[in-house]
């Protein structure tokens, strides 16, 4: 069974992720996982920590000459930060290690402060931070790295673009073409495939640069090439719709996901939200009026691409702190301010796109199966065959 994990703490020593069940012979290339790591600590709106902080992936375990091997998956990633936490954050306890603690005993609203020093009894939410921390994902991305260069043998890409940052959005579909040519760049800044929406988007994260706020916004992920029946509409957790949601839902900071044109369609009569059926007898398959379904009907793909998004919160941690109270004295105090992002909509895309792309993978070998590429691409191309002489 195809699945994953990641273990560390934003200022440990290092991040570990593991992915086990994935076919020997899928490429596998440094330099495309540190691509999408790089992608990830992009955008504006970042905090100081980007700066430190350049994530190559250590791949210690599944991988030989260039390909997997069939075996679980290891891939450490180093927290540069780690020598300034050595005293605070040690493995093993010492004498006068507890005046070295950096402890938060102001929780932020918002953040897993408070509801995770109540649940693990903690008299302060140094460790619940370290952990729910989106430093996190930096673990995941390298993971999704490595399952779209599975999906890539299939001819299934999976990118992102902004949507909106506050109130500044986008106000229009973006093409594929459009998606590719944004992830070759080499200077990201909102990740919008549009000047003059990214620059509306600019000046919502300058104002909150200005007032010591932070910002939300909504990402967009399309899966690109994906075919038809992945998923099932037999069972509530066969659905590739539900496993999409909580797979972008489990990302800090997301409180809401959106299949296709799902709030517009909610709002819409039924003659205006599905997509018509057509047949193509030249080229022999089913075409559709439109995507509002965002390529998922009855929890499966349908053929046309999958298109979901994520919606943001604004950051919690403020510059300018909102109400709290201290766990130590119970006293009304202001909310704890650590180096911070002001808005991370671009690197929540990025984080997005490595979700996408392991639910799919994990659709794809539940399909297809296979213990080789060779394998599962041979079960892939027969059941393409079968539908194309449906
Ligand atoms: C890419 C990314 C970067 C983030 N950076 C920060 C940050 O610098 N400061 C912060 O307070 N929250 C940050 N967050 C959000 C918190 O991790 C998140 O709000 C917190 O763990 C509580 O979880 P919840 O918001 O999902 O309830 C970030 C989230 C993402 C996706």
């Amino acid at each position: 069974m195809f699945r994953f994990e990641t273990a560390g703490e934003s200022h440990g020593e290092c991040l570990v992720a593991t992915m086990a069940g994935l076919p020997a012979g899928v490429p596998v290339s440094l330099d495309a996982i540190n691509r999408e790591l790089w992608r990830r600590q992009q955008g504006y709106g970042r905090g100081g920590r980007m700066k430190i902080e350049t994530d190559q992936a250590h791949i210690v375990s599944g991988v030989r000459h260039s390909k997997t091997i069939g075996s679980p998956i290891a891939i450490l990633l180093e927290n540069k930060d780690w020598k300034n936490w050595t005293e605070a954050l040690p493995v093993e306890d010492s004498e006068g290690a507890e005046d070295k603690k950096k402890p938060v005993t102001r929780p932020r609203p918002g953040h897993a402060d408070l509801a995770g020093a109540l649940k693990y009894n903690f008299d302060d939410a140094r460790y619940i931070l370290e952990r729910a921390s989106a430093r996190e994902t930096a673990g995941r991305v390298a993971l999704g790295a490595v399952a779209k260069a599975f999906l890539a043998e299939f001819g299934i890409g999976v990118l992102s673009h902004v949507v909106s940052v506050g109130d500044a959005h986008l106000g229009r579909q973006a093409d594929w073409e459009e998606l590719v040519a944004l992830s070759q760049r080499d200077e990201v800044l909102l990740n919008c495939v549009d000047a003059e929406a990214e620059q509306r988007m600019k000046a919502v994260v300058d104002q909150a640069y200005r007032t010591g706020d932070t910002a939300g916004g909504v990402f967009e992920v399309v899966a690109h090439g994906a075919p038809p029946g992945l998923g099932s509409h037999t069972t509530w957790d066969a659905r590739l719709d539900g496993k999409l949601a909580q797979a972008i839902v489990s990302m800090q900071a997301v409180k809401g996901v959106e299949i296709g044109c799902a709030a517009e369609g909610s709002a819409s009569f039924g003659s205006q939200v599905q997509d018509t059926i057509r047949y193509s007898r030249e080229d022999r398959r089913f075409t559709r009026g439109a995507n509002r379904a965002g390529g998922l009907e009855g929890g499966m793909t349908n053929g046309q691409d999958v298109i979901v998004r994520g919606m943001l919160k604004p950051i919690s941690t403020l510059r300018r702190p909102l109400e709290s109270v201290d766990l130590a004295t119970r006293e009304p105090a202001l909310a704890a301010y650590e180096r911070s992002d002001v808005a991370v909509v671009p690197a929540a895309g990025v984080i997005g796109e490595a979700m996408v792309a392991l639910v799919l993978a994990g659709a794809m070998l539940e399909k297809f199966g296979g213990d080789s590429l060779a394998e599962t691409k041979r079960n892939f191309e027969g059941y393409l065959e079968q539908v194309k002489n449906y």
